[in-house]
Formats: C-alpha cells, structure tokens, sequence
C-alpha cells in the first residue's frame, strides 16, 4: 500500500477535467488528496467547484508578473507549498519555461484535445474538421519543454460525424476526456506507469 500522494491541479477556465479527477478520486477513493487548485486567472469558473468540496484554492495571476520566468517562479512556489507527487494540468492555458517543466519533470501530466503528434496548440477541432480526418480525440502525456509533446500515457478517439462543427466534437471529445484523464491520473497515482526511451507502459500497455 503506497502512501497517500499529493496532487496539485492546475486550470485557466471551467476546470471540468478538473472536476472529473476530484470526482473519481472521491468516488474510487484513491490513495490521494488533491492539495490544491490553482488558477492563474480569478475568474476560472472551477475555482468556485474547488472550493464548494473544501479543497484549497489559489490564484497566481500571470499578469502581475513581467514575465515568464518570474511568473514560473511564483507559481512554482505556490505549487511546492503543497509538496505534490503529481501537478496535472487541466486546461492551464501557458507556456511554460523550460526550468519549469524540468523542475517537475516526470511528475506533471497534461490532457491535450487532439491525438498527437496531430494538431499540437490551439484550434484542434477545427483543424481535424478542416483536414477531413476520420477521428479526433485526446491524449494525456508527460510535459516536456516542448509544447503538446512528451512521452504519451494514453488516448481516447471519437469519430467525426457528418455536419460536426468545432462545438460539436469538442463536446464528443470532451466527454471522453472525462474518462481518460481520471484513468490515467489513477495510474499515475498507483504506480502503475514507467516511462522507458519516451514509451510510456501501464496498465493498457504492458511492457512486452
Ligand atoms: C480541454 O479540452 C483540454 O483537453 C484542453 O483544454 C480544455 C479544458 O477544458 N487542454 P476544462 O477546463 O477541463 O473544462
């Protein structure tokens, strides 16, 4: 039996990944507490789900610093204040610096709306759409310095329907994502992931 781990979870808007892990950790009781969430906008809307179950909140606004790094920092300084096994990025609209990401490196994950190495950055709905692809979906992966990359955990894909707008698959690959991240958080949590040459084996993916 591990000990029970800390994760800090961070967001920039509705926060319903985020959401989602707080309720599978709850409901399938892992052997976690989510320390905190932290928003580097006041007006996240998930701040307001964080709170309403007692878990800690905090902002850190972005636009108070002059930049990246000094941003970084002060984050980074919120973050360790809740000593955390785990930082899972949920929808954390930033770039962040390299001495960030190597600060956290193989204990931070992301969920990416897109099957990468498709459609790294913004507008990934639109670009399957644009692009005629027959599926979507989403990945969670480890965060390295380069933006939507990093060793791949895991993916969900939802097909493309006739007449989808960007909205519409969102939602489909939204709801996907739900089960995804949790899953893959859980995993995280247990152990049960290793990460060999940039491969990620778990659970879905034993090692041969
Ligand atoms: C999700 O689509 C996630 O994949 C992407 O940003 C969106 C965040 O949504 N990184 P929410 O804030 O978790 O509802």
């Amino acid at each position: 039996m591990s000990a029970m781990k800390n994760i800090v979870i961070l967001i920039s808007g509705r926060g319903s990944n985020m959401e989602a892990v707080v309720r599978a950790a709850e409901a399938e009781q892992w052997p976690a507490r989510i320390a905190a969430v932290i928003s580097n906008r006041a007006d996240a809307g998930g701040l307001d789900f964080a709170a309403a179950r007692g878990i800690p909140t905090a902002v850190v606004p972005n636009k108070d610093y002059p930049t990246r790094e000094a941003f970084d920092a002060a984050l980074q300084a919120v973050i360790d204040g809740y000593a955390p096994d785990l930082v899972v990025l949920a929808g954390f609209m930033r770039i962040l610096t390299p001495a960030f990401v190597e600060h956290y490196a193989g204990r931070m994950l992301n969920i990416h709306p897109s099957l990468l190495p498709l459609y790294p950055g913004l507008h990934t709905h639109e670009a399957a759409i644009a692009a005629g692809d027959a599926e979507h979906g989403a990945t969670v992966h480890f965060v390295t310095a380069e933006l939507d990359h990093g060793p791949m955990v895991d993916q969900a894909r939802v097909p493309l329907l006739p007449g989808d707008t960007p909205q519409t698959l969102a939602a489909r690959v939204l709801t996907q994502e739900h089960v995804l991240y949790p899953r893959a958080v859980r995993w995280f949590i247990e152990d049960k992931l290793t990460v060999e040459d940039g491969r990620v084996f778990g659970p879905h993916n034993p090692r041969p």
